[in-house]
């Protein structure tokens, strides 16, 4: 052991020991559970659930008077754990609206919780923190009104201190009403996040109450900067020492080596006041955060009066520089990155706005082996976790608060809030997420409808550099030239543009523009259907796009055209293609939802035409529920287009990719383009052994290689693409024989017995030898025995109406996933059985641990 080291490691233990004795040594070691005060608990476990006001058949439900009274019946009410979305249950109704998924979220929803606080615990301050609670929540403890916050996806503390009874049972109540709020996506229903319970003495670091930055950083030190705010809740004036180490912190969120002390601030704390307590310390040989490496530390702020720590506090952070500009691009730690992004909507497909952990994960590494490294979170404040998990696997985030400001996009979205809201929703999303590294832009909203409203805008940006000077802030434009003619778009740091980027040139000569950094806060927009093909110019088919990645709205574009026009204006930081994923809502083309007519405000023409269509779509009643938005499918299946992105963003990884599949039957001496994507440059394909010509790319050009003249006949089709005139990556598609078996296969071998991790299994219809049936579509069952249970099924059709908790399902294209989560408290085997008509069946083992 490094001697060094050792004498601080024996000198900080003495140190804490001297102070607090041998616990918070212990805690120390521990993973750190999330930012926040150290006594922080879960607190999904053990609510009950009712549903008032519209039901799922459509019917209403009176609201009985007093539900919060503790004395109110609730034993027959549904026992669940959060995080919940009381609406994916369904059932679809074709005539609810497409562009919120046909499902019923809309209703009133009743949380009660019963629970205990202990005698010990007279006198503390108790807190109760909502990740988000879609929407309009109210909160009552023990029958006292505590408050509300109506903004869906905001993160909010209630203060239940005043009401709480110690040494008694307590009865929390919460009411969500969703009839009142409007969307243009799914937006979910319920707590659909977590929930915790912190407990600290009157003296303690208030919500979020700490704000780290980095002023200076080098290659041999960063001095790293914390404010404090204490606060203290007590009736005396007291005096405390605010003390903060920092360490480094693991993917485990484990604290490790001890890297730097900060000066003790001492503070008078005044009764019932906040006070800010500052330190700065030196950090040598900083370890930086980047999306290869993502290094993080974490602050340990200790507040001690009388020599007592009264309160122990946990941020989270990383050491980066971040640069943008206007001819360069994004700087990230001094080097240039191009910002290859995905917008993405929070819902989670088959298990709706419910937040798990697992199914976020898994949606964030499929992202990353695309090769993308940005998340733009559409179009309202994230999941903390979706922060955490960008911290640890190393995205940049542009972090967004809303879709709307004072004028709505629809009756009851954010326009209903705006005026009493606005300020408070924002402080919360800046205080809450900005000590995150990934965190590298706010965004104040999404094509709103004040686009031109400069002194709004100000207003905003103002209310987010006040709040945060250390990140720029942007918006979203779908009529950039409106927002910058008007001179709405000065007062931000850079200029967001959706979709119209054909008047780059233009604001680049203007003074006013030219040192604007500029992002595609939104671009492609291309829709596809997994596994469906059209020839002969057909795009839309049976409620169905065509996967040859060529369709699109108006507004939108291909992939190829996209990196074309990025190619043509290298100066720009990069885009976010809508969307990483397919999402429950907004089934673009087949929706008639009439906010999609504000993409062509400025042009009339274009605006009757679409017009048209959506009143043709909606006489149609298309039974789409999900959008056909997503480089990969809502089941988590990757489309084509996957490999158009992950040959572009990482030119350094083999990728040879055919499609389409090669069971065309009836197609047979039809031609039958096929294309390839490839990080190649150069590719031969064969047809049964044959040559069928060898192309070539042109760089900036070509995103694909494509053999337009192709017969169908069946058999192998095979790829050999090369860079640089050698080989590089193949790829082989073969015609099946007829459907005969299914295959399961789990993406982990084990789960834990908690809430948290699920088991994602594929199920794949093949022949005899194997191979994926690509068109077969049989009904399957599944069924469970042992230590798990189903929790949801899918498939990736946008159109289906099977329920997602069914646990029959047809496959769409070959392919159904099925969820598996451990019993409540087993350990053991789960033994997963998928069956079919004629087909011999698969199973699959998964250990609880
Ligand atoms: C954009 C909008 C997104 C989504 C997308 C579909 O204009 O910002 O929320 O609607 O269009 O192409």
């Amino acid at each position: 052991m490094n001697l060094r080291s050792s004498f601080f490691r024996i000198t900080f233990l003495v140190l804490i020991l001297g102070i607090t004795g041998f616990s918070q040594v212990a805690a120390q070691s521990k993973p750190i559970l999330r930012m926040g005060s150290l006594n922080t608990v879960s607190f999904d476990q053990g609510w009950s659930f009712a549903r008032y006001g519209l039901q799922p058949d459509g019917t209403r439900k009176a609201e009985p008077e007093a539900m919060e009274a503790p004395a109110y019946h609730d034993a027959a009410w549904q026992k669940l754990q959060l995080p919940h979305d009381w609406a994916i249950t369904g059932p679809f109704r074709i005539e609810l609206d497409g562009s919120t998924g046909k499902l019923p979220w809309k209703g009133i929803g009743w949380y009660r919780k019963h629970f205990n606080v202990h005698l010990t615990d007279a006198g503390k301050q108790i807190f109760v923190d909502f990740d988000g609670a879609m929407a309009n929540a109210k909160i009552w403890l023990n029958g006292k009104y505590v408050g509300t916050w109506p903004y869906g996806y905001t993160s909010f503390r209630m203060d239940l201190t005043p009401y709480i009874l110690a040494g008694k049972e307590n009865v929390l109540a919460v009411r969500l009403d969703t009839e009142n709020w409007d969307s243009r996506w799914y937006p979910g229903a319920g707590i659909y996040r977590h929930v915790w319970l912190v407990k600290t003495n009157a003296v303690h670091v208030d919500h979020w109450g700490t704000s780290i930055t980095t002023p200076e950083i080098t290659d041999q030190k960063a001095a790293v900067n914390i404010a404090v705010t204490v606060s203290n809740q007590s009736k005396k004036n007291l005096n405390a020492i605010v003390r903060t180490t920092l360490f480094e912190l693991d993917a485990n969120n484990k604290p490790g080596r001890k890297v730097a002390a900060m000066k003790d601030a001492f503070v008078a704390l005044k009764a019932g006041q906040n006070t800010v307590a500052e330190s700065r310390v030196n950090v040598s040989n900083p370890k930086r955060w980047n999306i290869e490496t993502p290094n993080r530390y974490v602050a340990q702020t200790n507040v001690i009066v009388s020599g007592k720590i009264i309160d122990t506090y946990h941020t989270p952070f990383g050491i980066r520089t971040i640069e943008f500009t206007a001819r360069n691009g994004f700087l990230l730690n001094g080097k240039r990155l191009e910002i290859q992004g995905t917008c993405n909507h929070h819902d989670l497909g088959a298990l709706g706005a419910a937040m798990n952990l697992s199914a976020l994960t898994r949606q964030l590494k499929m992202l990353k082996e695309m090769g993308c490294n940005s998340l733009r979170t559409s179009h309202n404040p994230p999941a903390p976790e979706l922060l955490e998990l960008a911290d640890k696997m190393g995205f940049l985030v542009w972090d967004e608060a809303f879709d709307a400001w004072k004028k709505g996009k629809r009756k009851n979205d954010y326009n209903k809030l705006f005026d009493e809201w606005h300020d408070k929703d924002l402080t919360a999303l800046i205080r809450r997420d900005r000590n995150h590294p990934s965190v590298f832009i706010w965004s104040i909203g999404n094509e709103v409808m004040e686009q031109q409203d400069v002194k709004l805008t100000k207003h905003l940006v103002d209310i987010m550099h006040r709040e945060d000077p250390t990140r720029p802030v942007s918006n979203g434009y779908n009529d950039p030239d409106g927002g910058r003619n008007s001179g709405a778009a000065v007062a931000l740091d850079i200029m967001g543009v959706n979709y119209f980027f054909n008047q780059q040139p233009k604001w680049d000569a203007d003074p006013r523009y030219a040192n604007k950094p500029t992002l595609g806060s939104e671009t492609s927009s291309c829709v596809t259907s997994r596994g469906e093909y059209f020839f002969g110019g057909v795009e839309y088919k049976n409620w169905q796009i065509s996967s040859y990645d060529y369709a699109k709205p108006g507004w939108g574009c291909s992939p190829d055209e996209q990196f074309r026009t990025n190619a043509k204006y290298p100066h720009l930081l990069g885009e976010y293609v809508w969307t990483g994923f397919d999402y429950l809502g907004e089934p673009t083309p087949y929706n008639s939802d009439e906010t999609n007519l504000l993409n062509f405000r400025t042009d009339p023409n274009k605006q009757a035409e679409l017009e048209k269509q959506l009143k043709l779509i909606a006489e149609k009643s298309p039974p789409s529920r999900s959008s056909y938005f997503g480089i990969i499918d809502i089941a988590g299946f990757k489309k084509d287009r996957f490999y158009s992105y992950q040959s572009h963003w990482r030119p350094d990884f083999p990728v040879a990719h055919i499609f389409p599949h090669w069971n065309w039957a009836e197609r047979i001496d039809s031609i039958t383009p096929v294309h390839v994507y490839t990080s190649g440059d150069e590719a031969e394909l064969f047809l049964n052994g044959k040559s069928l010509g060898r192309k070539t790319k042109i760089a900036g050009q070509d995103f694909r290689l494509i053999w337009d003249q192709v017969k169908y006949t069946p058999g192998e089709l095979k790829v050999v693409c090369y860079k640089n005139g050698k080989q590089w990556a193949t790829d082989v598609v073969k015609t099946t024989a007829e459907m005969a078996k299914l295959t399961l296969s789990p993406d982990r071998p084990t789960i834990k017995a908690n809430e948290d991790e699920f088991c994602f299994i594929t199920l794949k219809v093949t022949d005899k030898n194997g191979l994926m049936v690509p068109r077969s579509n049989p009904d399957i069952h599944f069924s469970v025995e042992g230590a798990g249970e189903i929790v949801a099924t899918d498939n990736g059709d946008a159109t289906s109406f099977v329920s997602f908790q069914s646990h029959d399902r047809p496959a769409f294209n070959g392919m159904v996933l099925v969820i598996v989560k451990a019993k409540h408290g087993a350990k053991g085997t789960v033994t997963v059985k998928a069956m079919s008509n004629g087909l011999t069946a698969a199973t699959t083992r998964i250990q609880v641990q």
